[in-house]
């Protein structure tokens, strides 16, 4: 589903943030993205959403390697994608409801079904949203926005869900809620590729990481880390 081969990035100017990065992800997979700020979780997570090229090397999406797909393909893997940013990116002058639900219309349906839009109540209430489903984005707090950014994330239930540091403004009751979900789309088959630096969530939920240090990758298993 996600292959990285020798995969470098610069930003110009810069020195290189990691060097020939090579791992995969099967269906299903769990896996953590460690390492310090800095150390280039967000870039690689970035480029894992199509959203950045990398300098060399070539990262593969569903059996399509980015650098030469079409546009059509291109648009169809990311309908396959939920990506979390780590700065939230939601619409501010759109209210909570509608935030989510753009993402299906972008994902091709026009019209939003009723049982779409039960889905989207459902999200907003396991996120403690429920209050603000008519608020406008640039009203909320930095993590009622977070949790808005996931529930639009795993609304159109994405093959790969790619999360860059998604409970960072929670507080533990919510990162539990968010990692319920997270845990449950894996379970239902989504391959989850999750960033963070909260030690307690690597050490309760035991799952494969990738470490992120010097420019380099290592996957661990869930008993060596912290
Ligand atoms: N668009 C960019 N242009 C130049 N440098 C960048 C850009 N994005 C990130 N960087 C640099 O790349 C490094 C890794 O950043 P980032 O991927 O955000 O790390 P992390 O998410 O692990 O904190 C940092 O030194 C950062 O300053
Ligand atoms: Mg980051």
């Amino acid at each position: 589903m996600l292959v990285l081969t020798e995969v470098s990035k610069w930003y110009h100017g810069q020195s290189r943030i990691f060097e020939n990065v090579s791992f995969e992800m099967k269906k299903g997979d769990f896996l953590y993205l460690v390492g310090g700020t800095g150390a280039g979780k967000s870039s690689l997570l970035r480029m894992i959403a199509t959203e950045e090229s990398p300098t060399s090397g070539q990262v593969s999406l569903f059996g399509y390697p980015l650098a030469t797909v079409s546009e059509s393909t291109l648009r169809a893997i990311r309908q396959s994608i939920g990506y979390v940013p780590q700065g939230t990116r939601l619409i501010p002058d759109l209210t909570v409801f509608d935030n989510v639900a753009l993402s299906l219309s972008l994902a091709g349906h026009r019209v939003i079904s009723a049982a779409s839009k039960a889905k989207i109540s459902e999200l907003l209430n396991r996120l403690g949203l429920e209050s603000k489903r008519d608020h406008l984005a640039c009203m909320l707090s930095g993590g009622e926005a977070q949790r808005v950014a996931v529930a639009r994330a795993l609304v159109r239930t994405p093959e790969l869900i790619i999360a860059d540091e998604p409970t960072g403004a929670q507080d533990r009751d919510y990162t539990w809620s968010l990692m319920d979900l997270f845990l449950k789309a894996n379970v239902g088959g989504a391959a989850v590729i999750l960033a963070t630096h909260d030690r307690e969530i690597v050490r309760r939920v035991r799952k494969r990481s990738a470490v992120l240090r010097k420019g380099q990758v290592t996957l661990e298993d869930a008993a060596c880390i912290y």
